[in-house]
């Protein structure tokens, strides 16, 4: 758990460390900085073709199609959110578009690419060679599922595990869908986002999702990332949370609520982080692929982070400089990571917090 106080800003896996290190110099004494600061990190991860679960290198849906969500939050007042965008690559900023210049707090498909081209955001190609690649891959095995989901072991390569810095999955937190990435079958896939919390001087906090969505998902499918208590939420005076994974356990959960909510009604940090995972453990039912991670920041810029299960890590940049973290909890440790037959790419530079 952190105890600093000072402007700060958080991410969600290790990719995210080179987006807020981009962002902090951003972070001044404004609210206008700081939103500038969270759209500067979520833009640099939607732009590195490196990291897959996230903007340009974000793998695409069934048919092909990239589509892009994200959201954006100040206060429960000052919030918006943005889902399946296909010609505009950086959906926090659009989203800020929505909170400040529309009474509205979410806008979907493609009413919201034109909503951005009336606002002069310029379109994008969205996809990536290698995600197309690895689309075409997956549709000449006929569209099935990626991995043998009759095996924990297929459904383990499907959670995403963070590989940490400095090795050749780069911000991969997936299996680039490549059947000789595997010996075990067809390769796995995941998905995943970048969130980040951010505090300034003054105290003001904000935070923001950007995301791909799931890999080779159904069309038309939103996950957590662009909805308010879901990937995201701030209570200012209370706390704000940021949550990553799998994006339909965080909307059963609505897990940044809870974990802001936790603090609100008295809760310390851990118990934030506690609650939230506990609440995941409890829809029973679990597959192997599922994995949350959670990051819970009070008002005053301490915080506490966790994950479900190993392979979740946290990237801080603050006063003292940019790291990442392991999670304070994981709340089920015991769980293996992937198989080491499928780690090609994957070794982990950072080991689970536990095992
Ligand atoms: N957590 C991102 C998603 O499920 O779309």
């Amino acid at each position: 758990m952190n105890t600093a106080a000072s402007p700060i800003l958080l991410g969600t896996w290790s990719f995210s460390l080179a987006a807020i290190e981009a962002a902090w110099p951003l972070l001044g004494g404004s609210k206008d900085d700081l939103l500038e600061a969270l759209q500067a990190a979520c833009r640099h991860a939607d732009l590195d073709p490196e990291v897959d679960s996230v903007g340009f290198g974000g793998l695409p849906d069934a048919s092909g199609r990239m589509s892009l969500d994200g959201g954006i939050m100040l206060s429960p007042l000052q919030f918006a959110g943005v889902c399946g965008l296909r010609r505009h690559l950086h959906p926090v900023d659009v989203a800020r578009l929505i909170m400040e210049r529309t009474e509205h707090t979410l806008l979907c498909g493609e009413d919201a690419d034109d909503f951005a081209d009336r606002h002069g955001i310029p379109s994008a190609d969205l996809i990536a060679p290698e995600a197309e690649a690895a689309w075409k891959g997956w549709r000449d095995r006929g569209g099935r599922d990626v991995v043998d989901q009759s095996t924990d072991a297929g459904l383990r390569n499907l959670r995403p595990v963070d590989p940490g810095l400095g090795t050749s999955a780069g911000g991969r937190l997936f299996r680039p869908g490549d059947d000789s990435e595997t010996k075990e079958g067809p390769a796995p896939v995941g998905h995943d986002t970048i969130g980040v919390l951010a505090r300034d001087a003054a105290g003001t906090m904000a935070a923001a999702c950007s995301t791909s969505g799931l890999p080779f998902k159904v069309p038309g499918r939103i996950g957590d990332s662009p909805i308010a208590g879901h990937g995201f939420f701030v209570e200012p005076g209370v706390g704000q949370a940021t949550a990553t994974g799998t994006g339909e356990l965080i909307s059963g959960i609505s897990a940044s609520m809870v974990a802001v909510e936790t603090l609100r009604r008295g809760g310390s940090l851990r118990d934030a982080v506690q609650e939230t995972l506990q609440r995941v453990e409890d829809l029973g039912d679990l597959r192997p692929h599922h994995q949350v991670g959670i990051i819970v920041m009070d008002h005053e810029g301490r915080f506490a982070t966790g994950g479900f299960r190993p392979g979740f890590l946290i990237a801080v940049r603050d006063a003292e400089g940019g790291r990442l973290l392991e999670p304070d909890l994981v709340l089920r440790p015991q769980d293996d990571g992937p198989p080491e037959s499928a780690t090609d790419g994957f070794a982990k530079s950072v080991p689970p917090p536990s095992d």
